[in-house]
């Protein structure tokens, strides 16, 4: 169980990127152009992070609920992906850092899989954060394949079922080892956690701003800190002083 010591900063943060298309129709533009924005917006939350010290992003890219979008859409978000990967890979080997997937992969082209594939194998090593990119991702489908995991294991005879507790279900996550998101940040507005990280978020920090992503700058990353700063995180607990 975490405790309440030090929440100066979020040692995993998670962000719900949300609003490119209001952000486009606002602009005048094309849906896509509102996602080249976000792309570009990616790119500095990323630095922004490192500068921090917060240790790892995890970024909403893509949920499968988005599958459902224009066909030219889609594509022009795979297309983004690719470019974003040949774009930064530079910088992740220079800072040392790990690149990692979460989500039904075997849903993504497979040269685009083979291309995340490469690039997690050659940072698997890294230890100077992590990011995290959810593509093809949905919260209740990371259940459903942990659970039928955890199943297989109980009918080959390799677990009891009184034996599954919080932690088997962890264990069969995506990133088992990576830590629950201390602060989950969702842009433009909306109240919802749409399907995102359901098991991790049980005691993650939420802090909403109706700021649009492609505008989401540092002045709104420092925001978003200095709030989570303020928040008493007790899991449930009373304060010690009461
Ligand atoms: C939500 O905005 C955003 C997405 C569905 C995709 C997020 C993608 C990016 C930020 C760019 C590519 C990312 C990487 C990692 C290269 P929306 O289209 O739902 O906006 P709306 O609600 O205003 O229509």
């Amino acid at each position: 169980m975490p405790t309440t010591a030090d929440n100066a900063i979020p040692a995993h943060m998670a962000i719900i990127m949300d609003g490119n298309g209001r952000w486009a129709r606002q602009h005048g533009l094309p849906r896509l152009k509102g996602h080249e924005a976000g792309a570009e917006t990616v790119r500095c939350v990323i630095r922004y992070c490192r500068d921090a010290g917060i240790k790892v992003l995890t970024l909403y890219a893509f949920s499968t609920e988005n599958w459902a979008r224009p066909p030219a859409e889609v594509l022009g978000l795979m297309s983004l992906l690719k470019n974003f990967l040949r774009d930064n890979e530079p910088e992740l080997h220079e800072h040392r850092v790990r690149l990692r997937i979460i989500g039904r992969r075997g849903d993504l082209e497979s040269s685009i899989v083979r291309e995340l594939e490469r690039v997690e194998r050659a940072t698997a090593a890294y230890t100077g954060g992590q990011l995290i990119l959810a593509l093809s991702y949905s919260g209740r489908s990371e259940l459903v394949q942990a659970t039928r995991a955890i199943a297989e294991e109980v009918k080959r005879g390799a677990l009891r079922p009184e034996a599954i507790d919080e932690a088997t279900i962890a264990a069969h996550l995506y990133a088992p080892d990576v830590p629950d998101p201390d602060l989950i940040v969702r842009t433009s507005g909306e109240l919802r956690i749409s399907n995102f990280l359901l098991w991790q978020c049980a005691y993650s920090e939420l802090y909403v701003t109706p700021v649009l992503w492609p505008d989401f700058r540092e002045a709104d990353f420092r925001a978003a800190l200095d709030a989570y700063r303020q928040r008493q995180r007790r899991y449930g607990r009373v304060e010690a002083a009461q």
